[in-house]
Formats: structure tokens, C-alpha cells, sequence
């Protein structure tokens, strides 16, 4: 990784504006979620928007003119348009050599997304590569469904990845359960309409969220801890040589509870929920971005990055970080 960014809309809601749209308090959202704050994106902005500005501070961070990107990979569950919104990111950068697509696996998608960018660059197929994390969940939030209107921010995070002498994906693991896909969607819902003759099409809309928060709950307290391992076995470290935990910013009970699990104290935890809430698939490369400009991370320090959710899907990447 030779940059990164990020970008939040600047509207805000915090847990006692909340607490006049639906039935809840600041107090009960802190204590089982950690989260005091989200942005949310005005109607008049774009996913494409923010994701470009995120886009924009990663490659000027690496050094590079958009016209050296090779490829762009957008991880998000929310474009602005369903056939892909990575095209009119690389318009927009003007990353006139690059080959832009988008990738769907919800809050796992940065790291699917980092390892899928990491193959073509392993390959040798190209050098320079775009990843961005973005998502809207706001648009597709049941703003009167308490149980879940209080999780989700929207926001954009990117990374610039380039070819170097060493590997610096030193080791993952990825994982899907589709069995459990029903306790987290966003869903296309049919109505049959009469086109011509007996013959009907289906046209409806999506469904807001809907989620069994407990399942998730239980789901990633066991599953991430386990991906991390796996990945660790692979990259041929052990624990005590990570020295950041990085995972999908869902829940501080859930960024605990993994590392306890994994034996890592609480100084190792890199989170920056309380600001943001959780904005799914931007959540690792926003906090990545926000310890990369504090200096928290160093050169030559271990990062155990996991995602988590939707699909189900899951999958831990470590890195080493070199900038
Ligand atoms: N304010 C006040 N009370 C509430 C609220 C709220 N916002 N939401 C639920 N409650 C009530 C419930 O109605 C319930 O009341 P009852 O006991 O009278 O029935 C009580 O609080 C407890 O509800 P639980 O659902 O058991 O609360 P829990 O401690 O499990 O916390 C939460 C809920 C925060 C959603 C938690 O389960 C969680 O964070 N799960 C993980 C969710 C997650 O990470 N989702 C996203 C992952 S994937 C992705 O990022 C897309």
C-alpha cells in the first residue's frame, strides 16, 4: 500500500437526534454499540462522489497520476447505479488507462476486494492498483426499524496498492456461508405485473435492511477470530506478532470480544466507530486511512485486517504495513 484516503459527508446525526426519530437513548446506543455519531450523505451527493474524493487523497498520497492506475476495484453494496459505479469513478479520476469494475461482498468487500487486487498485481498483470470501499447505507436504512437505523453511517476509503520487490499481503483467508444469507439483506422484492398475453414480469424494488443482530452477533465473535488464525497459519506468524487488530467496524462490543478471544489487549484495537458508525465496506480503509495519518501505524508494523457480514462472508488479510 503506497496511499491511502478517505471521505465522510459532512452532514451528521448523533445519538440524541436519534432519539427523536425513533425510540432509543444515547445512553442505550453507546453502551451496546459504541457509537455516538454517523455521517450521512445528502441527497444532492453521490456514492460516486465521495468515493472519488477518497479515491483522489490515495493516489495523490502514492505519488501517482490517475493515468498510471491500471485498475480500479470499487467494494460496495450501494452504487449509484446498479450497473456498477467504478466506471464514473475512473471518468472522473480520469484514470484514462484503467479498467474499473465493481465488487459485491457487503462489509467484507475491502477485503475481498484487497485480495482480489492483490491476485492481478501477484499475476504481474498490473502494478497500480485503485481500491476503494464505499457505501450509502443511510439510502437503504428502515429509519423506523431501532434496531438498525442506529448502526450504519455512509463513508469512502481507499487504498493505492503497487507492485513492490516484497509481498506485503503476507497471508488470508476467506470464507462464505450462504446459508445464513436470511439473517442480513438488502432485497430485490418482485411484483408480478401483466405484460402481454399470460406472461408476467417481475417489477419491484429493493427492501430496506433487514437484520438479526444477535445471529450477526454470535456469528462474528466466533467466525473472525477463527479467519484471523487462518490467516496468521498462512502468513506463518503467530498472535503475539500482530500488532494491530483492524476489523469491520460494526460493533466496539464486537471488536472486544474478538480480541480477547484472540488474546490481543485492548491498546491493539483500531477503531473509530464512536465518529462514524458502521459504513460498511468503507469501514477498514476509513479507519486504515485515519491510523495511517496519526502515525499510529508504522513502517514495518503487522495489521490483521477481517470483514464481516452480509452474504454470509467473511475473511481476514494480513499485511505488512510499509509506508
Ligand atoms: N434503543 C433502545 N432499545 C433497543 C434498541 C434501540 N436502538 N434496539 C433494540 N432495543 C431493545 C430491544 O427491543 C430489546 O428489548 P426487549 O428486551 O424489551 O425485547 C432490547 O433492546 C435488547 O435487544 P437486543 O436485540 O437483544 O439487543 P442487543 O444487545 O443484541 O444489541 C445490536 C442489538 C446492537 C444490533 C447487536 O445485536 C449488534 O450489534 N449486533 C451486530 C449487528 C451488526 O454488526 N450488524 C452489521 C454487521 S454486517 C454489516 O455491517 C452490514
Amino acid at each position: 500500500m503506497t496511499g491511502t484516503g478517505s471521505a465522510v459527508p459532512t452532514a451528521c446525526l448523533d445519538n440524541y437526534q436519534l432519539s427523536r426519530v425513533v425510540e432509543t437513548s444515547n445512553d442505550w446506543i453507546k453502551t451496546r454499540t459504541g457509537i455516538c455519531n454517523r455521517h450521512l450523505l445528502l441527497p444532492e451527493s453521490s456514492l460516486t462522489a465521495i468515493a472519488t474524493e477518497a479515491a483522489q487523497k490515495a493516489i495523490a498520497m502514492a505519488g501517482l497520476s490517475p493515468n498510471e492506475l491500471d485498475l480500479i476495484v470499487l467494494a460496495t453494496s450501494t452504487p449509484d447505479n446498479l450497473f456498477g459505479s467504478a466506471s464514473l469513478i475512473q471518468a472522473q479520476l480520469g484514470a484514462t488507462h484503467a479498467v474499473a469494475f465493481d465488487l459485491t461482498a457487503a462489509c467484507s468487500g475491502f477485503v475481498f476486494g484487497l485480495v482480489t487486487a492483490a491476485q492481478f498485481i501477484h499475476t504481474g498483470v498490473y502494478r497500480n492498483i485503485l481500491l476503494i470501499g464505499a457505501d450509502v447505507l443511510s439510502r437503504w436504512v428502515d429509519w423506523s426499524d431501532r434496531g438498525t437505523c442506529i448502526l450504519f453511517g455512509d463513508a469512502a476509503g481507499a487504498v493505492v496498492l503497487q507492485a513492490s520487490e516484497h509481498n506485503h499481503l503476507l497471508g488470508f483467508h476467506l470464507q462464505t456461508d450462504g446459508s445464513q444469507n436470511h439473517h442480513l439483506n438488502l432485497s430485490y422484492q418482485a411484483r408480478a405485473q401483466p405484460l402481454v398475453d399470460h406472461l408476467c414480469i417481475g417489477k419491484g424494488t429493493y427492501q430496506p435492511i433487514t437484520m438479526n443482530g444477535q445471529e450477526i452477533y454470535r456469528f462474528a465473535c466466533r467466525r473472525v477470530p477463527e479467519a484471523i488464525g487462518k490467516a496468521l497459519f498462512h502468513a506463518n506468524l503467530t498472535l503475539d506478532q500482530v500488532d494491530w487488530l483492524l476489523i469491520h467496524q460494526a460493533n466496539q462490543r464486537i471488536l472486544d470480544a474478538v480480541a480477547e478471544r484472540l488474546g490481543m489487549t485492548p491498546d491493539k484495537i483500531i477503531s473509530n466507530l464512536e465518529k462514524f458508525g458502521n459504513t460498511s465496506a468503507a469501514s477498514i480503509p476509513l479507519a486504515l486511512d485515519e491510523a495511517n495519518c496519526r502515525g499510529q501505524i508504522q513502517s514495518g508494523d503487522v495489521v490483521a485486517l477481517a470483514g464481516f457480514g452480509a452474504g454470509f462472508s467473511w475473511g481476514s488479510a494480513i499485511i505488512q504495513w510499509s509506508m
